[in-house]
């Protein structure tokens, strides 16, 4: 089941979000970097309930929270249009639909705002998340050399994007 988070998800969300930390080096922030707390996740979906141009949909299986996609909309009237995109599934669900489903429900929502363009970076060595953005029709923009610093190495990133009208 694919639903907009509630308030109410706030601390499962934060497990949620540490965990897929801890599972993955693909992510921004490594694991226990970020001082996430269920107060500091309340006002967070609080903020993200009253713009019309965000979102973050979580995959609910048996009563917990396995896979999110966020979408972060632009603030200025120029890129109000824009979602900024970001995802993640539990390592033990992967391989069954869950983050295609995400996508769909996030495409959905971004088409009823009027979002124009979905946009994200991956690692260019995430071949799993690359093929999941080019199946559900991103496309590879450019590339950021050196963006990131992973165990030591330098990382380059993709950026993707998927325009919807
Ligand atoms: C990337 C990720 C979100 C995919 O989630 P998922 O629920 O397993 O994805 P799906 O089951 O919907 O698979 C979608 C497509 O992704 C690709 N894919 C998924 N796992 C793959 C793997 N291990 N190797 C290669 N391709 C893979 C396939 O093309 C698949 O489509 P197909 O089964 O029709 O061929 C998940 O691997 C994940 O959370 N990874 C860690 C966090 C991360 O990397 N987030 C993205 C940061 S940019």
């Amino acid at each position: 089941m694919i639903v907009p988070i509630e308030v109410e998800n706030a601390e499962d969300y934060v497990a949620l979000t540490k965990k897929l930390e801890s599972e993955s080096d693909f992510l921004l922030y490594e694991a226990g970097e970020r001082p996430v707390d269920g107060e500091k996740m309340k006002s967070m979906i609080r903020a993200f309930h009253h713009q019309p141009n965000s979102t973050i949909l979580v995959a609910i299986h048996n009563g917990e929270l396995v896979g999110h996609v966020m979408g972060m909309g632009g603030s200025a009237k120029r890129n109000k249009h824009v979602a900024h995109v970001v995802t993640g599934v539990l390592k033990e669900y992967h391989g069954r639909g869950i983050a295609t489903e995400l996508f769909t429900h996030l495409e959905n929502w971004a088409r009823e705002q009027e979002i124009h363009r979905l946009e994200l970076t991956v690692m260019v060595h995430n071949f799993a998340a690359l093929r999941l953005y080019e199946k559900v029709g991103f496309q590879i923009e450019g590339k950021k050399k050196e963006v990131l610093k992973v165990d030591g190495q330098w990382v380059d990133e993709y950026i993707m994007a998927k325009l919807l009208y």
